[in-house]
């Protein structure tokens, strides 16, 4: 670890216990200075309140090379200009971190600390910057819901029509809100089709425990709402020049992005075996089945393995999907895409690992950190 790193860890670990506290004082400090910055977060700032300290103290910790980090960076700042985030709004979101640590870290405080976060903060703001200025998009995007179903207790699928077209690539996602539901909170939602000519984009979205935004969009979505769309993100993408044949995990919802991707392998592929691997705690979660099982009907290099982990009675495979794929191993010459929750992802990387499957051809998209 570099000198930077040790000297941000290190101060964090003053502050740690007290985040909450620090969450107060640095929106405080920050909405005392400018009051107009309010109008960019959620109305409900007490359950979200640190989202924004936490994104940030995570960037600046993890983020030792930023070098390494520029696309996701830019990205990031790109992404920022859908909260209505202006250049100027740095400087004081930077000086209300420092500051707010300050108040709670005590006397082992020092000039040393302080200007680690400064530099820290200043070089990933300075990439954020340049990612938003050369962005010649919309900060976002309308879109009219134009279908919206149920397709279990706690999923639904829905389409939405952009009011302008919005360009991606298979296996991306973006950020969704809708004003009329929930004001000003975004999530990020995969994107469950290939590109098409009408431009319209389907999604996959779960219901999760208590979630604000996921449970707003399967039982309170409707046709007719709009919904604001953010630019596309994300690196799970098909090389078209790889010769191996490939194999999607997917758990949950997380079978959208491999929908998307597999709808592009529709339109080119004639030479790659492809194998499809969905799980879900049980039958009625398997919400996509008939679709799947329409298209290994109709591609005959496409081959589907179901299986759920709390249903004894399924028909198909039954545990975690991750056990599934290990069965029908070995896979060390294939393509691998894995999408779903963060503990499904993880055991899923953590097989293929044993299974001797090079990272360097592992993608994944992880929906949650835990
Ligand atoms: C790259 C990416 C792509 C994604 N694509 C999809 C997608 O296509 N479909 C989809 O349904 N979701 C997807 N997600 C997840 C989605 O962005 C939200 O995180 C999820 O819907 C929960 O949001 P929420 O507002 O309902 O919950 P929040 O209000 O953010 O969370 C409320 C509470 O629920 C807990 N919680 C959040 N997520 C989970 C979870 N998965 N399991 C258990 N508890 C949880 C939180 O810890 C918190 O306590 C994706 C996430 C990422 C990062
Ligand atoms: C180093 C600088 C910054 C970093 C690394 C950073 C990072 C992040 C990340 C990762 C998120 C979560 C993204 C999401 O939920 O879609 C976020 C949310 C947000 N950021 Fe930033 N950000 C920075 C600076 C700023 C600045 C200057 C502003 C201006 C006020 C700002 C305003 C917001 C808002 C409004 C949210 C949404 C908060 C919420 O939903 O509760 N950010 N930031």
């Amino acid at each position: 670890m570099g000198d930077l790193g040790r000297l941000l860890k290190e101060s964090w670990t003053l502050v740690e216990e007290h985040q909450d506290k620090v969450a107060g004082y640095f929106y405080a400090r920050m909405f005392l200075s400018r009051p107009d910055l309010r109008e960019l977060f959620p109305v409900h700032m007490d359950v979200q309140r640190s989202r924004l300290l936490n994104a940030i103290v995570t960037a600046v910790q993890t983020l030792e090379d930023p070098e390494k980090f520029d696309e996701y960076l830019r990205a990031l700042g790109r992404d920022h200009r859908k909260f209505h985030v202006e250049p100027e709004h740095y400087e004081v979101v930077g000086t209300s971190l420092i500051e707010a640590m300050r108040a709670y870290a005590g006397e082992q405080w020092s000039v040393e600390y302080d200007q680690a976060w400064a530099d820290a903060y200043a070089t990933i703001a300075a990439r954020m910057l340049q990612g938003a200025e050369a962005d010649t998009n919309p900060p976002y995007w309308y879109a009219e819901v134009v279908a919206h179903e149920r397709r279990a207790r706690d999923i639904a699928v829905f389409t939405v029509q952009p009011l302008q077209p919005l360009e991606f690539r298979a296996g991306q996602y973006v950020s969704v809100e809708c004003s009329r539901i929930q004001p000003r909170l975004w999530r990020t939602y995969s994107i469950a089709n290939a590109p098409r000519r009408d431009n319209t984009l389907e999604f996959h979205v779960r219901a999760v425990g208590a979630g604000w935004v996921s449970s707003a969009l399967v039982r309170r979505l409707e046709v007719g709402d709009m919904v604001r769309l953010a630019a596309p993100m994300g690196t799970m993408k098909l090389d078209r020049r790889s010769t191996r044949d490939t194999v999607f995990v997917a758990g949950g919802t997380g079978l959208a992005p491999v929908k998307s991707l597999l709808e592009e392998l529709t339109r080119y592929n004639r030479t790659r075996w492809v194998h499809v691997f969905f799980g879900a705690r049980n039958r009625e979660d398997l919400y996509d089945l008939p679709e799947l099982n329409r298209l290994a009907a109709r591609y005959p290099w496409l081959s589907v393995v179901t299986a759920c982990s709390d249903d004894p009675t399924y028909p198909g495979e039954h545990g975690d999907i991750s056990e599934v794929v290990a069965r029908y191993g070995p896979w060390n010459e294939h393509d691998f895409f894995v999408s779903g929750s963060g503990p499904m992802v993880k055991a899923t990387l953590k097989t293929l690992a044993e299974m001797q499957v090079p990272s360097i051809r592992v993608k994944y998209d992880s929906f949650s950190d835990f």
